[in-house]
């Protein structure tokens, strides 16, 4: 895994000052470019799914983000058997909605679930491809809370350890439960 780490590591472009000055941006495109690319970081995010001592996955359903939560996130879903749950940006979603506001590294923002979706009594998992301060990912937390679900983890392909979002999930979950495949 190591090694796979480093080659995933390398091929993820930076593009500095995007979308603003001081964010650097960094890009799954090169890793959805290449297949065998894609392929071990599919493998790998699923070796970080939450498991029991018998071997099942401890999660009944997972939620992912718009845009790019969505890539990988079908994935794991696929693999896990579980049902996905779409978090999208304002605007997107008919029906009745659950809004949860957040802070993000650039500005303020939403994400929508549609209701009826995550119940008392699940166990869900939240995937997204980067990890930077937390503000996606912890609103995503205050849905499952506001539904009277708990959450089973986090699950990431980047970590921007830099940025404080591992301490601000570490309100929901325990350190162990917040996984990401590759650290900046
Ligand atoms: C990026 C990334 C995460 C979020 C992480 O999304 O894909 O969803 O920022 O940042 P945070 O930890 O500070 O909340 P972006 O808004 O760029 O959306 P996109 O996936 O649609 O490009």
């Amino acid at each position: 895994i190591e090694e796979c780490r480093k080659v995933l590591t390398s091929e993820i472009k930076t593009f500095p000052d995007w979308p603003e000055k001081g964010v650097n941006f960094k890009d799954v495109q090169s890793i959805l470019f290449n297949p065998e690319l894609a392929s071990i970081t599919s493998h790998y995010l699923k070796e970080l799914l939450p498991k029991n001592k018998k071997n099942e996955y401890e999660f009944n359903k997972i939620l992912c983000f718009d845009a790019r939560g969505f890539l990988f996130g079908f994935d794991l879903a696929k693999i896990a058997n579980a049902p996905m749950i779409l978090a999208r940006k304002p605007g997107k979603l008919p029906g009745e909605l659950i809004t949860q506001t957040f802070q993000k590294e650039y500005g303020t923002d939403e994400i929508q679930v549609q209701e009826g979706l995550i119940k008392p009594g699940d166990k869900v998992l939240i995937h997204d491809d980067l990890l930077a301060t937390g503000g996606t990912a912890g609103a995503a937390a205050e849905i499952i809370l506001k539904c009277g679900a708990q959450i089973a983890g986090f699950n990431f392909i980047m970590d921007l350890t830099f940025l404080p979002g591992r301490k601000e999930l570490q309100k929901y979950v325990p350190n162990h439960k917040i996984k990401a495949l590759l650290e900046f």
